[in-house]
């Protein structure tokens, strides 16, 4: 029986589904693939932090922080180390990022990864961020390392882009891109086009939790442009960053240009893309009235569609049916069982 044991830095959404996800599959994770994982260390920013060499109950965790922000004494293994120091010093196999998103600095998790990398640690993170900004660098240091840097999770959720490239087409040549990647917008623009102004589509996309409170880097393409960098970055084996992307939000477009590309069969997404060109890679991210024939705009309310251009399979096109929180956890499990097939 392979036991990994996990360092949690981040116990928000995705730490927290992540747990929950942990404890339901425990005994098929024995019995189909003879492993086994227990975290030994939670970090967060405000709610404190937990240690235990022996395992942390996250049955009792997960109880209790429902009826509370921070861990207290009932979680019986309370830390003041800060996530740095428990990265450096609590014996862990695997280092799993699910700290937020920064796009213009990659922080805190670059920091994060990079400590746990030198320290001899395997990294799973869910922030696009680091693989946005520095993906090479940080490659290069898990190489060095002798460790893997595994991120499935940071485009698509538990959708499988990069290990499908990594795995399933061996030999191909990734051409380029295009995509609708971000749900926030994507289900905005679903429902302008069902008559909704864009405030009121945007008042939709919060109360259903789909929409950020502070929705501004979906609405002006950011997320979009650090989705596009982490792809072109890991697929197509370049380094560029967000900033690069040629970018535009949605914001300018009214309910009327909605209505106008209808009236000439068409639909707007906001289209991810990148292609090879002799002067290296273009990117951008704009809205594109679509033709209804467009494997990208049968892309429905917070749904992801993916076409990768390739060599020799020529477009192989991928899509993600309006995704929850159980799907993020998916990918960090996915990734685990990659290190458990691959390493172990
Ligand atoms: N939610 C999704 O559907 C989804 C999907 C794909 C990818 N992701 C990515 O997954 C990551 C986590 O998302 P989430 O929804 O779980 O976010 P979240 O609910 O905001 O949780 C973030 C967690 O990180 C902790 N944190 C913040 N700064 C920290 C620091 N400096 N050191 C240690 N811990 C810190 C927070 O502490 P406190 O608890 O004290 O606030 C919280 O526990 C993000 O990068 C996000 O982009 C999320």
């Amino acid at each position: 029986m392979i036991h990994l044991r996990l360092c949690f830095i981040g116990f928000g959404h995705a730490g927290q589904a992540l747990a929950r996800l942990l404890l339901n599959q425990k005994e098929s994770l024995a019995r189909r693939h003879r492993c086994r994982f227990s975290v030994t260390a939670v970090a967060t920013r405000s709610r404190g932090g937990l240690v235990d060499a022996d395992g942390i109950d996250l049955e009792r965790v997960l109880e209790n922080i429902r009826s509370r922000n921070r861990f207290s004494t009932q979680d019986n293994s309370l830390s003041s180390l800060t996530p740095t120091e428990m990265i450096r010093t609590v014996p862990a196999d695997v280092v799993v990022e699910m700290t937020p998103l920064n796009i213009s600095t990659g922080e805190p998790a670059l920091t994060h990864i990079q400590t746990a990398l030198s320290a001899g640690r395997h990294v799973i993170t869910l922030n696009k961020g680091p693989i946005a900004r520095a993906y090479r660098k940080l490659r290069d240091l898990a190489e060095s390392s002798g460790k893997r840097l595994l991120f499935e999770g940071t485009v698509m959720d538990g959708f499988p882009v990069f290990n499908l490239v990594r795995e399933t087409l061996p030999g191909c040549r990734i051409l380029g891109f295009r995509g609708v990647l971000n749900s926030t917008t994507n289900f905005i623009l679903c429902e302008m086009e069902q008559g909704k102004s864009f405030s009121e589509a945007l008042a939709e996309a919060r109360r259903m939790g789909i929409a950020e409170a502070d929705p501004d880097q979906d609405l002006d393409g950011w997320d979009a442009a650090a989705k596009t960098a982490a792809l072109i970055n890991v697929l197509m084996d370049s380094s560029t960053t967000p900033e690069k992307v040629d970018r535009e939000g949605i914001r300018r477009l009214d309910t009327e240009d909605l209505e106008k590309a209808g009236r000439e069969g068409k639909t707007v997404k906001l289209v991810c893309e990148a292609r090879r060109t002799d002067d290296g890679i273009q990117a951008r991210v704009a809205p594109v009235p679509l033709v209804l024939s467009d494997p990208l705009a049968r892309t429905e309310g917070a749904s992801s569609t993916l076409t990768l251009f390739t060599d020799l399979m020529g477009p192989v096109t991928l899509t993600e049916e309006n995704p929850g929180i159980s799907q993020t956890a998916y990918a960090v499990l996915s990734d685990l069982l990659t290190l458990v097939r691959h390493i172990y």
